[in-house]
Protein backbone atom coordinates (compact mmCIF):
# COMPACT_ATOMS: atom_id res chain seq x y z
CA UNK A 1 0.00 0.00 0.00
CA UNK A 2 1.10 2.90 -0.94
CA UNK A 3 2.61 5.34 2.18
CA UNK A 4 2.07 9.02 1.90
CA UNK A 5 4.92 11.58 3.49
CA UNK A 6 3.54 13.17 6.53
CA UNK A 7 2.54 16.01 7.49
CA UNK A 8 4.64 15.74 10.29
CA UNK A 9 7.93 16.35 8.11
CA UNK A 10 6.66 19.45 6.07
CA UNK A 11 8.43 22.44 6.65
CA UNK A 12 5.46 24.88 7.05
CA UNK A 13 6.85 28.00 9.22
CA UNK A 14 6.09 30.93 7.59
CA UNK A 15 4.23 29.18 5.00
CA UNK A 16 0.77 29.11 3.20
CA UNK A 17 -1.03 25.58 3.56
CA UNK A 18 -3.65 24.43 1.59
CA UNK A 19 -5.35 21.65 3.72
CA UNK A 20 -8.12 19.45 2.00
CA UNK A 21 -10.19 18.27 4.92
CA UNK A 22 -13.46 16.26 4.73
CA UNK A 23 -16.03 18.46 6.27
CA UNK A 24 -19.05 16.90 4.16
CA UNK A 25 -21.32 17.43 7.25
CA UNK A 26 -24.98 17.10 8.03
CA UNK A 27 -26.54 20.52 8.16
CA UNK A 28 -29.73 21.16 10.12
CA UNK A 29 -31.55 24.63 9.94
CA UNK A 30 -28.33 26.38 9.01
CA UNK A 31 -26.09 24.25 11.75
CA UNK A 32 -23.99 21.78 11.91
CA UNK A 33 -26.08 18.61 13.11
CA UNK A 34 -22.87 16.18 13.37
CA UNK A 35 -19.21 17.65 13.54
CA UNK A 36 -17.81 14.27 14.00
CA UNK A 37 -15.43 15.12 10.56
CA UNK A 38 -15.05 18.61 12.24
CA UNK A 39 -13.39 17.33 15.04
CA UNK A 40 -11.22 14.43 13.41
CA UNK A 41 -9.41 17.18 11.50
CA UNK A 42 -7.99 19.51 14.78
CA UNK A 43 -5.03 17.10 15.14
CA UNK A 44 -3.56 18.56 12.22
CA UNK A 45 -4.88 22.39 11.77
CA UNK A 46 -3.11 22.76 15.46
CA UNK A 47 -0.40 20.78 14.17
CA UNK A 48 0.17 23.27 11.23
CA UNK A 49 -0.12 25.99 14.16
CA UNK A 50 2.32 25.16 16.50
CA UNK A 51 4.90 24.36 13.45
CA UNK A 52 4.37 28.41 12.65
CA UNK A 53 1.81 28.12 9.35
CA UNK A 54 1.47 31.75 8.69
CA UNK A 55 -1.94 30.84 6.74
CA UNK A 56 -4.33 27.52 7.25
CA UNK A 57 -6.89 27.76 4.57
CA UNK A 58 -9.11 24.56 4.77
CA UNK A 59 -11.28 23.66 2.09
CA UNK A 60 -14.02 20.44 1.16
CA UNK A 61 -16.91 19.91 -0.62
CA UNK A 62 -20.32 19.38 0.70
CA UNK A 63 -23.01 17.81 -0.84
CA UNK A 64 -23.20 17.38 -4.20
CA UNK A 65 -24.26 20.56 -5.33
CA UNK A 66 -22.98 20.08 -9.36
CA UNK A 67 -20.91 23.23 -9.94
CA UNK A 68 -23.33 25.82 -8.92
CA UNK A 69 -23.63 28.02 -5.95
CA UNK A 70 -26.51 26.34 -3.89
CA UNK A 71 -26.81 28.41 -0.39
CA UNK A 72 -27.89 25.32 1.15
CA UNK A 73 -24.82 23.78 0.75
CA UNK A 74 -22.39 25.97 2.04
CA UNK A 75 -19.46 26.00 3.81
CA UNK A 76 -20.16 28.84 6.00
CA UNK A 77 -22.13 27.05 9.11
CA UNK A 78 -19.31 24.78 9.08
CA UNK A 79 -16.68 27.81 9.61
CA UNK A 80 -18.71 28.20 12.70
CA UNK A 81 -18.46 25.14 14.15
CA UNK A 82 -14.60 25.23 13.61
CA UNK A 83 -14.36 28.34 15.75
CA UNK A 84 -16.06 27.20 18.40
CA UNK A 85 -14.36 23.87 18.41
CA UNK A 86 -10.91 25.45 17.77
CA UNK A 87 -11.90 28.50 20.21
CA UNK A 88 -10.70 31.13 17.53
CA UNK A 89 -11.74 33.45 14.74
CA UNK A 90 -12.19 31.64 11.70
CA UNK A 91 -12.89 33.44 8.53
CA UNK A 92 -14.83 32.54 5.83
CA UNK A 93 -13.55 32.29 2.53
CA UNK A 94 -10.90 34.50 2.87
CA UNK A 95 -7.45 32.75 2.43
CA UNK A 96 -5.60 36.21 3.82
CA UNK A 97 -6.69 35.45 7.43
CA UNK A 98 -4.72 33.30 9.62
CA UNK A 99 -7.10 30.62 9.36
CA UNK A 100 -10.34 30.60 7.01
CA UNK A 101 -12.67 27.68 5.81
CA UNK A 102 -13.03 28.45 1.39
CA UNK A 103 -16.73 27.98 0.08
CA UNK A 104 -17.61 24.73 -1.06
CA UNK A 105 -15.18 23.21 -3.78
CA UNK A 106 -17.93 21.98 -5.32
CA UNK A 107 -19.65 25.58 -6.96
CA UNK A 108 -16.99 25.04 -8.82
CA UNK A 109 -18.18 22.39 -12.48
CA UNK A 110 -14.26 21.83 -12.87
CA UNK A 111 -14.04 19.86 -8.99
CA UNK A 112 -15.68 16.83 -9.84
CA UNK A 113 -13.96 16.53 -13.11
CA UNK A 114 -10.18 17.28 -11.71
CA UNK A 115 -10.16 20.32 -13.84
CA UNK A 116 -6.21 21.56 -13.78
CA UNK A 117 -7.27 25.12 -13.96
CA UNK A 118 -9.17 24.87 -10.71
CA UNK A 119 -6.04 23.07 -9.38
CA UNK A 120 -4.07 25.99 -10.62
CA UNK A 121 -6.70 28.25 -9.05
CA UNK A 122 -6.68 26.58 -5.40
CA UNK A 123 -2.35 25.76 -5.20
CA UNK A 124 -2.42 29.81 -5.98
CA UNK A 125 -3.46 30.63 -2.65
CA UNK A 126 -0.75 28.42 -0.96
CA UNK A 127 2.53 26.93 -0.44
CA UNK A 128 1.88 23.96 0.86
CA UNK A 129 -0.97 21.13 0.35
CA UNK A 130 -1.75 18.76 2.95
CA UNK A 131 -4.38 16.04 2.35
CA UNK A 132 -6.34 15.20 5.58
CA UNK A 133 -10.05 14.49 3.88
CA UNK A 134 -9.31 10.45 3.82
CA UNK A 135 -13.45 10.66 3.44
CA UNK A 136 -12.85 12.19 -0.01
CA UNK A 137 -9.81 10.13 -1.22
CA UNK A 138 -11.41 7.91 -2.78
CA UNK A 139 -12.02 10.75 -5.12
CA UNK A 140 -10.13 12.01 -8.10
CA UNK A 141 -11.05 15.87 -8.07
CA UNK A 142 -8.74 19.16 -8.38
CA UNK A 143 -9.17 19.53 -4.63
CA UNK A 144 -8.17 16.24 -3.19
CA UNK A 145 -5.88 14.79 -6.51
CA UNK A 146 -5.17 17.55 -9.27
CA UNK A 147 -3.85 20.45 -6.62
CA UNK A 148 -1.50 17.37 -5.03
CA UNK A 149 0.90 18.03 -8.08
CA UNK A 150 1.44 21.46 -8.07
CA UNK A 151 2.51 21.90 -4.39
CA UNK A 152 4.71 20.22 -1.91
CA UNK A 153 1.80 17.63 -0.77
CA UNK A 154 1.34 15.85 2.40
CA UNK A 155 -0.63 13.52 3.73
CA UNK A 156 -2.67 15.03 7.16
CA UNK A 157 -2.99 12.77 10.86
CA UNK A 158 -6.42 12.06 10.06
CA UNK A 159 -5.82 10.43 6.67
CA UNK A 160 -2.38 8.61 7.84
CA UNK A 161 -4.39 7.24 10.67
CA UNK A 162 -7.14 5.92 8.65
CA UNK A 163 -4.48 4.41 6.29
CA UNK A 164 -2.94 2.89 8.97
CA UNK A 165 -6.04 1.57 11.01
CA UNK A 166 -7.80 0.24 8.31
CA UNK A 167 -4.67 -0.99 6.38
CA UNK A 168 -4.01 -3.16 9.60
CA UNK A 169 -7.54 -4.90 8.66
CA UNK A 170 -5.41 -6.35 5.32
CA UNK A 171 -2.40 -7.58 7.53
CA UNK A 172 -2.33 -10.01 10.12
CA UNK A 173 -4.86 -9.89 12.48
CA UNK A 174 -5.46 -11.63 15.78
CA UNK A 175 -8.47 -14.59 15.13
CA UNK A 176 -11.48 -14.98 14.95
CA UNK A 177 -12.00 -12.15 12.62
CA UNK A 178 -15.19 -11.34 12.25
CA UNK A 179 -16.91 -8.99 9.48
CA UNK A 180 -20.40 -7.34 10.02
CA UNK A 181 -21.87 -6.11 6.65
CA UNK A 182 -25.38 -4.55 6.94
CA UNK A 183 -27.61 -1.51 4.63
CA UNK A 184 -28.77 -1.29 1.58
CA UNK A 185 -27.27 -2.51 -1.51
CA UNK A 186 -24.91 -5.58 -1.96
CA UNK A 187 -23.48 -3.93 -5.83
CA UNK A 188 -22.17 -1.18 -3.09
CA UNK A 189 -20.53 -3.50 -1.01
CA UNK A 190 -19.12 -6.77 -2.69
CA UNK A 191 -15.70 -5.75 -3.31
CA UNK A 192 -15.44 -5.07 0.16
CA UNK A 193 -17.38 -8.43 1.18
CA UNK A 194 -15.19 -10.41 -1.40
CA UNK A 195 -11.70 -9.35 -0.31
CA UNK A 196 -12.53 -9.06 3.57
CA UNK A 197 -14.71 -12.32 3.17
CA UNK A 198 -11.55 -14.36 1.79
CA UNK A 199 -9.77 -13.27 5.13
CA UNK A 200 -12.42 -13.49 7.82
CA UNK A 201 -13.39 -16.38 9.96
CA UNK A 202 -17.08 -15.29 9.87
CA UNK A 203 -18.69 -13.15 7.74
CA UNK A 204 -22.31 -11.88 9.75
CA UNK A 205 -24.63 -10.13 6.61
CA UNK A 206 -27.99 -8.54 7.75
CA UNK A 207 -29.97 -5.13 6.89
CA UNK A 208 -31.23 -5.52 3.34
CA UNK A 209 -28.79 -6.94 1.62
CA UNK A 210 -29.16 -10.39 3.53
CA UNK A 211 -32.36 -10.41 1.15
CA UNK A 212 -30.38 -10.42 -2.02
CA UNK A 213 -27.31 -12.28 -0.62
CA UNK A 214 -29.76 -15.21 0.66
CA UNK A 215 -31.24 -15.27 -2.66
CA UNK A 216 -27.91 -15.52 -4.70
CA UNK A 217 -25.12 -15.79 -2.87
CA UNK A 218 -22.40 -13.53 -4.40
CA UNK A 219 -19.52 -13.61 -1.71
CA UNK A 220 -18.38 -17.10 -2.94
CA UNK A 221 -17.42 -18.31 0.69
CA UNK A 222 -20.04 -19.25 3.73
CA UNK A 223 -22.00 -16.40 5.32
CA UNK A 224 -24.20 -15.91 8.66
CA UNK A 225 -27.72 -14.74 7.38
CA UNK A 226 -30.89 -13.92 9.21
CA UNK A 227 -33.44 -16.70 10.11
CA UNK A 228 -35.73 -14.81 11.66
CA UNK A 229 -37.09 -10.50 11.08
CA UNK A 230 -39.15 -8.22 12.58
CA UNK A 231 -41.68 -7.22 9.93
CA UNK A 232 -43.58 -3.89 9.49
CA UNK A 233 -47.23 -3.27 7.74
CA UNK A 234 -46.24 -0.34 6.35
CA UNK A 235 -42.14 1.74 6.29
CA UNK A 236 -42.77 4.06 9.07
CA UNK A 237 -41.92 4.45 12.59
CA UNK A 238 -45.53 3.72 14.15
CA UNK A 239 -46.26 0.69 11.64
CA UNK A 240 -47.78 -2.67 13.59
CA UNK A 241 -44.73 -5.49 13.64
CA UNK A 242 -44.67 -8.87 14.01
CA UNK A 243 -41.21 -11.27 14.12
CA UNK A 244 -41.46 -14.30 11.90
CA UNK A 245 -39.28 -16.91 10.34
CA UNK A 246 -37.41 -15.17 7.78
CA UNK A 247 -39.12 -16.69 4.59
CA UNK A 248 -42.33 -16.32 6.21
CA UNK A 249 -43.41 -12.53 5.48
CA UNK A 250 -47.06 -12.17 4.61
CA UNK A 251 -48.16 -10.30 1.77
CA UNK A 252 -48.06 -6.28 2.38
CA UNK A 253 -45.60 -6.90 5.09
CA UNK A 254 -41.45 -6.22 5.04
CA UNK A 255 -38.11 -7.00 6.79
CA UNK A 256 -36.86 -4.15 8.89
CA UNK A 257 -34.70 -5.39 11.30
CA UNK A 258 -33.25 -8.66 12.14
CA UNK A 259 -34.96 -10.87 14.56
CA UNK A 260 -34.15 -12.11 18.04
CA UNK A 261 -32.73 -15.90 17.43
CA UNK A 262 -30.72 -13.81 14.41
CA UNK A 263 -29.66 -11.09 17.28
CA UNK A 264 -28.23 -13.92 19.23
CA UNK A 265 -26.70 -15.82 17.14
CA UNK A 266 -24.84 -12.70 16.01
CA UNK A 267 -23.94 -11.44 19.38
CA UNK A 268 -22.54 -15.10 20.39
CA UNK A 269 -19.95 -15.27 17.81
CA UNK A 270 -18.98 -11.38 17.74
CA UNK A 271 -18.10 -12.16 21.55
CA UNK A 272 -15.67 -14.90 20.39
CA UNK A 273 -14.32 -12.37 18.07
CA UNK A 274 -10.61 -10.65 18.21
CA UNK A 275 -10.48 -8.44 15.34
CA UNK A 276 -14.20 -6.94 14.08
CA UNK A 277 -15.00 -4.62 11.19
CA UNK A 278 -18.57 -3.56 10.59
CA UNK A 279 -19.64 -1.85 7.43
CA UNK A 280 -23.98 -0.85 7.46
CA UNK A 281 -26.79 -1.26 9.78
CA UNK A 282 -28.97 -4.11 10.54
CA UNK A 283 -32.41 -2.89 9.49
CA UNK A 284 -33.65 0.66 9.72
CA UNK A 285 -32.86 1.72 12.80
CA UNK A 286 -33.89 5.44 12.42
CA UNK A 287 -36.87 4.31 13.79
CA UNK A 288 -36.91 3.03 17.23
CA UNK A 289 -39.10 -0.32 16.88
CA UNK A 290 -36.19 -1.10 14.62
CA UNK A 291 -33.26 -0.34 16.26
CA UNK A 292 -32.92 -3.56 17.97
CA UNK A 293 -30.94 -5.31 15.70
CA UNK A 294 -28.78 -3.05 15.33
CA UNK A 295 -28.24 -1.66 18.51
CA UNK A 296 -27.28 -5.41 19.44
CA UNK A 297 -24.06 -5.43 17.34
CA UNK A 298 -23.57 -2.48 18.72
CA UNK A 299 -23.05 -3.45 22.13
CA UNK A 300 -21.83 -6.92 21.04
CA UNK A 301 -18.84 -5.19 19.37
CA UNK A 302 -18.10 -2.85 22.10
CA UNK A 303 -18.38 -5.83 24.67
CA UNK A 304 -16.20 -8.28 22.90
CA UNK A 305 -13.12 -6.28 23.44
CA UNK A 306 -12.00 -7.11 20.50
CA UNK A 307 -10.23 -4.58 18.60
CA UNK A 308 -12.78 -2.98 16.86
CA UNK A 309 -13.03 -0.79 13.44
CA UNK A 310 -16.46 0.69 12.40
CA UNK A 311 -16.83 2.59 9.28
CA UNK A 312 -19.84 4.47 7.50
CA UNK A 313 -22.47 7.33 8.39
CA UNK A 314 -25.16 5.25 9.72
CA UNK A 315 -23.49 3.17 11.70
CA UNK A 316 -21.11 5.73 13.33
CA UNK A 317 -24.12 7.00 14.20
CA UNK A 318 -25.72 4.03 15.76
CA UNK A 319 -22.71 3.17 17.95
CA UNK A 320 -23.37 6.88 18.98
CA UNK A 321 -26.86 6.27 19.87
CA UNK A 322 -25.81 2.92 21.50
CA UNK A 323 -23.79 5.15 23.85
CA UNK A 324 -20.38 2.75 23.23
CA UNK A 325 -18.27 4.75 20.64
CA UNK A 326 -15.72 5.48 23.35
CA UNK A 327 -15.61 1.46 23.33
CA UNK A 328 -14.70 0.96 19.68
CA UNK A 329 -10.82 1.00 18.72
CA UNK A 330 -11.13 2.73 16.14
CA UNK A 331 -14.27 4.63 14.28
CA UNK A 332 -13.56 5.49 10.66
CA UNK A 333 -14.27 9.05 8.99
CA UNK A 334 -14.67 7.25 5.47
CA UNK A 335 -17.72 5.88 4.01
CA UNK A 336 -16.82 4.85 0.53
CA UNK A 337 -13.22 5.71 0.99
CA UNK A 338 -13.16 2.98 3.55
CA UNK A 339 -14.83 0.15 1.42
CA UNK A 340 -12.90 1.03 -1.44
CA UNK A 341 -9.54 0.91 0.63
CA UNK A 342 -10.36 -2.14 2.22
CA UNK A 343 -11.29 -4.05 -1.45
CA UNK A 344 -7.67 -3.93 -1.95
CA UNK A 345 -7.51 -0.42 -3.88
CA UNK A 346 -5.19 2.37 -4.10
CA UNK A 347 -7.20 5.75 -3.07
CA UNK A 348 -6.45 8.39 -6.34
CA UNK A 349 -5.86 11.41 -2.94
CA UNK A 350 -3.44 8.94 -0.82
CA UNK A 351 -1.50 8.06 -4.33
CA UNK A 352 -1.14 11.68 -5.85
CA UNK A 353 1.30 12.32 -2.13
CA UNK A 354 4.73 11.35 -2.69
CA UNK A 355 6.33 8.46 -0.12
CA UNK A 356 8.48 9.60 1.98
C1 LIG B 1 -18.48 11.02 1.95
O1 LIG B 1 -19.31 11.56 2.70
O2 LIG B 1 -18.45 9.79 1.76
C2 LIG B 1 -17.40 11.86 1.34
O3 LIG B 1 -17.43 13.14 1.83
C3 LIG B 1 -17.50 11.82 -0.16
O4 LIG B 1 -18.67 12.44 -0.63
P1 LIG B 1 -19.18 12.13 -2.11
O5 LIG B 1 -19.66 10.70 -2.12
O6 LIG B 1 -20.26 13.12 -2.40
O7 LIG B 1 -17.99 12.30 -3.03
Amino acid sequence: MHKPRSVRDADVAGKRVLVRVDFNVPLEEGKVADDTRIRAALPTLRLLFEKGASNVICCSHLGRPKGVADPKFSLKPVAARLAELLGREVAFDDPSAPICVLENTRYVAGETKNDPEYAKQLASLADVYVNDAFGSAHRAHSSTEGVAHLLPAYAGLLLEKELDELGKLLGEVDRPFVVIVGGLKVEDKIGVLRKLGERADELLIGGKMAEQVHADNPVGRDVELPDDTVIADDFSPDANTRVVDYFDVPEGWQRLDIGPRTRERFCSIIAKAKTIFWNGPMGVFEFPKFAEGTRAIAEAVADSGAHSVVGGGDVVRAIEEAGVADRISWVSTGGGASLELLEGKELPGVLAIPEA
